[in-house]
Parts: structure tokens; C-alpha cells; sequence
């Protein structure tokens, strides 16, 4: 009896040791309200994209277990009016929830990414740094983040915290003192914002005059200036992050790739990439206010918002208000730089052609042209699985209509086999 005892002890550490992730249910709208902060992912059991998060999840709520986050899962399937609650329609959704307010994930599914966005919702929105070594640490790892350097009070102060508030799921906020930051940065004036990415910084800009008095007109091209430049020049931008780049509301400029299974992409589709980013890091200060560039690892979402098969490597642009997108007239792979030049510049003077866009007819279609797509993929991929698929169901409905029709020639047939089963038995 006793060694049960043990055992059961032992499976239940061993099992308290190895999931962190706290199965929640009906009960936990009750229990969030005790306070804490929670992380928690809505899942139902037969969702593919669910089952690829499961040991990210698990990975995630390890290197959460030294702080007050508490990592949890909610099935949709079973507990619909938790999902109901906490508005998480779609499966996978991943929100972070405070006692007061909550907060759905849009980023990437990753470890990394993850954990970075539980941490900074944990903390307040503007963090105060009060060693210089820290501001170090951020920039060795290759953090992007907006700084606030002066006394915390002010309109300046004021506004940048409120748009704190409003971003702090996407990125990092911090103030420090003109002493601490003095280390790093030149200050020409006090107070002052800066944001600093890919190595270098960049100051909000001051306009003449009426900058700090006018706190609508402050607000508004603060939060400009945060919102453009939010993103690093360069990203990789995937199915799950691209909303995050929609809400820039500027051009987004996609370069296609294609990465193999691990990660690599063929040398000329990495050269028209590198030559894309070189032109853009070049011409920085034209582009910037127009344009976000980045790459993506697989066409999918592009063949979807082009609606046809593109050719790899591509260059698309997508209009963030729209949903419109421009395409080059050109081979991607033969322009040159300055032929990429002209291509943007017509976008900026609204003389490229439009496709596409967000109506129901073209919605209708992307649907369409998305399924035909699926099919082609599974026949160049599983030919025999396509075809059970489609003659299957034709083989049961001829049965069917055989059975209908021919009902006197079955029954006989069934008659003769009860009888044989008879002989046979009394033999
Ligand atoms: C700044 O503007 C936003 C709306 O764009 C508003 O919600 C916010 O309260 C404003 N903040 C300040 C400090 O005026
Ligand atoms: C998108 O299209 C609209 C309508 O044509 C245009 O006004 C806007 O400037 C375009 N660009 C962006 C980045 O929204
Ligand atoms: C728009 O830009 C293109 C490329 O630089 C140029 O050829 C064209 O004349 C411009 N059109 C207008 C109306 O400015």
C-alpha cells in the first residue's frame, strides 16, 4: 500500500515539474479577479496551429516560472463561455490578463517573442532606469526601444507615457534621468525622447517654436513618430505579425523569399533581398515616412493578396489602409536598383496601377483562388490523398444509387449468403 503511496507522490511531482502550464476552466473569470497576472492560451484540442504552439507553450511557461506571471490554457471546446468572456473567437488566441484589463498577443509565435511581450506587460508602461549599465544591457540585446530622457512631468512626459500605455504590448518604454543618459547620447535640449535600433539612435524631431506648448498638436506627431518608427528597417514578417505592420499605416514593402525547411534561401533569391535592404538602408530618410519594408520566409500570404502563384523572389507593396497592392511591371530578379527606385516613386506619386483591395467581390475571390491553390499544392504533394479525397465520396454515391436501384438483385444476393452461412454452420 505503501509504495502506491510513494509512487503517486512521485508521478505528481514529476508531473507538478514538467507542465507549468495551469489547465484552466469556467472557474477562472472568478479566480482572475484575486488579482495576479496571467498568460493564457485559448485552444481547441483539433486546431493544427494550436498543436504547434503546445511546446512553445510549455517552453514559455518554464522561463516564466521566476516571475509573478502564472501561464495557463483555456479549451475553447469546452469552457466556450471563458472564450466568450475574455473574446477570444479565434483559436490559437494568446492574452495576457491583468486584474483590471486585458490584452490579445499579435506578434510572433516564439518563445523569444513571447516571453519578451509577457515581461514587458508585467512591468509599467514606462520603465524608470536607474543604472547606466542597463541602458548597455538593452543594447546588447539587440533591443529596440524609445527612451524619455529629463524629469517625469511636462506635457512631453505626459503624452509619451499615454502612448506608452496604449503600446506597450509592441514595444519597450523607458525614461531615465539627463545623468544616466548622459553616458550614452549627446542631449542637445531637455526633456527629449529618442528611439534606439539596429545600433544607432534617432531623436524625435524638434520643430520650431510651438513644440512643447501645444499638447494636441504633440500628441499627435508623437504618436506619429513612434508609430513609424516602431519597427526595425528590415524585419522578417510572417503570417502571425503582419497585422502588427498593417497598423502603420504606410506602404508595406514585401521582399519574397522562399526559406527551405531549415531556413536557408537559395543565393539569388538572397541577392535581390540584399539588394533591396541595401537600397533602403542607403535612401533611409526618403522612404521612411512613406514606406516599411521587410521579408517574408514564404509566399503564401503574398500569393493570397496578389491572388495568383508569384514567381519567387518577388516584390510586392501593399497599401495598409487599402488592402491595395502594387506590383512591379518588371521581373523582380532583373530590376536593378534604380529600376526599384522608379517602381517606389511611383507608388509615392500615386502613378502605379492598384490591384486587389478589401471588397467582398475580391474577398469572394482570394477564397476561391486560396482553395484552387490548396488543391494544386496537394497534388503536386500527396496525388493519391487528393484522389480519395474526390472519388471517395463519388464511389459511396454510386453505391448509394445502386443500392436504390438494384435493391431486388442485393437482397437475393444476401439471400444466397445467409443460406451458405446456414449449410456451412450445420455441416
Ligand atoms: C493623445 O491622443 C490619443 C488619441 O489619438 C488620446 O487617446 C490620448 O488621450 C491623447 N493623450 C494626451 C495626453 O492628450
Ligand atoms: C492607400 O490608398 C489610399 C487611397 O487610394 C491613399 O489615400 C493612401 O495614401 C494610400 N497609402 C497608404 C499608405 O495608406
Ligand atoms: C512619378 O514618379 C515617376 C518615377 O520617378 C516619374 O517618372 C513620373 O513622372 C512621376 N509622376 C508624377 C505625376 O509626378
Amino acid at each position: 500500500m505503501d509504495i502506491y503511496k510513494v509512487i503517486c507522490f512521485l508521478i505528481f511531482i514529476q508531473y507538478s515539474f514538467a507542465s507549468r502550464v495551469l489547465e484552466l476552466t469556467d472557474r477562472f473569470p472568478e479566480i482572475r479577479k484575486d488579482g495576479g497576472l496571467w498568460l493564457v492560451k485559448f485552444y481547441a484540442p483539433w486546431c493544427g496551429h494550436c498543436k504547434k504552439l503546445d511546446p512553445i507553450w510549455m517552453h514559455v511557461a518554464q522561463a516564466l516560472t521566476k516571475t509573478n506571471i502564472r501561464v495557463g490554457k483555456v479549451d475553447v471546446t469546452r469552457f466556450p463561455s471563458v472564450a466568450n468572456e475574455f473574446k477570444a473567437y479565434a483559436t490559437p488566441t494568446i492574452k495576457f490578463i491583468k486584474p483590471d484589463s486585458e490584452h490579445t498577443y499579435y506578434g510572433d509565435r516564439t518563445k523569444e517573442a513571447i516571453v519578451g511581450y509577457a515581461l514587458r506587460m508585467s512591468g509599467p508602461p514606462v520603465q524608470e532606469v536607474t543604472k547606466s549599465e542597463s541602458i548597455n544591457n538593452f543594447k546588447n540585446m539587440n533591443q529596440l526601444f524609445f527612451m524619455y530622457v529629463g524629469k517625469r512631468e511636462g506635457p512631453l512626459w505626459d503624452v509619451y507615457y499615454s502612448i506608452a500605455v496604449n503600446m506597450q504590448p509592441y514595444v519597450h518604454f523607458y525614461s531615465a534621468s539627463a545623468e544616466i543618459a548622459k553616458h550614452h547620447i549627446k542631449i542637445k535640449e531637455l526633456p527629449t525622447v529618442f528611439v534606439h535600433k539596429e545600433g544607432s539612435h534617432y531623436y524625435y524631431p524638434v520643430e520650431e517654436g510651438s513644440r512643447i506648448e501645444n499638447a494636441e498638436h504633440l500628441n499627435k506627431t508623437l504618436h506619429q513618430w513612434i508609430s513609424e518608427e516602431r519597427f526595425e528597417t528590415f524585419p522578417k514578417i510572417t503570417s502571425d505579425n503582419i497585422n502588427e505592420y498593417m497598423q502603420t499605416r504606410k506602404y508595406l514593402v514585401l521582399v519574397i523569399v522562399e526559406e527551405n525547411k531549415i531556413k536557408q534561401i537559395s543565393p539569388e533569391m538572397l541577392e535581390f533581398r540584399n539588394k533591396v535592404e541595401h537600397l533602403i538602408r542607403k535612401k533611409r530618410d526618403t522612404y521612411h515616412k512613406y514606406f516599411q519594408f521587410g521579408w517574408m520566409g514564404n509566399p503564401y500570404v503574398a500569393n493570397s493578396i496578389a491572388m495568383t502563384r508569384l514567381p519567387l523572389p518577388y516584390l510586392l507593396v501593399l497599401n495598409s489602409s487599402t488592402y491595395h497592392h502594387h506590383i512591379p511591371e518588371d521581373d523582380p530578379p532583373q530590376m536593378t536598383i534604380q529600376a526599384i527606385e522608379v517602381f517606389l516613386e511611383k507608388i509615392m506619386n500615386s502613378t502605379s496601377p492598384v490591384y486587389g483591395g478589401n471588397s467582398i467581390p475580391v474577398n469572394i475571390l482570394r477564397k476561391f483562388l486560396n482553395a484552387k491553390r490548396d488543391l494544386e499544392d496537394m497534388w503536386h504533394g500527396n496525388p493519391m490523398m487528393l484522389i480519395v479525397i474526390f472519388t471517395l465520396p463519388s464511389i459511396f454515391f454510386l453505391l448509394i444509387i445502386y443500392a436504390c436501384c438494384c435493391a431486388d438483385i442485393l437482397d437475393a444476393d444476401e439471400d444466397e449468403e445467409e443460406e451458405l452461412l446456414f449449410h456451412e454452420k450445420h455441416e
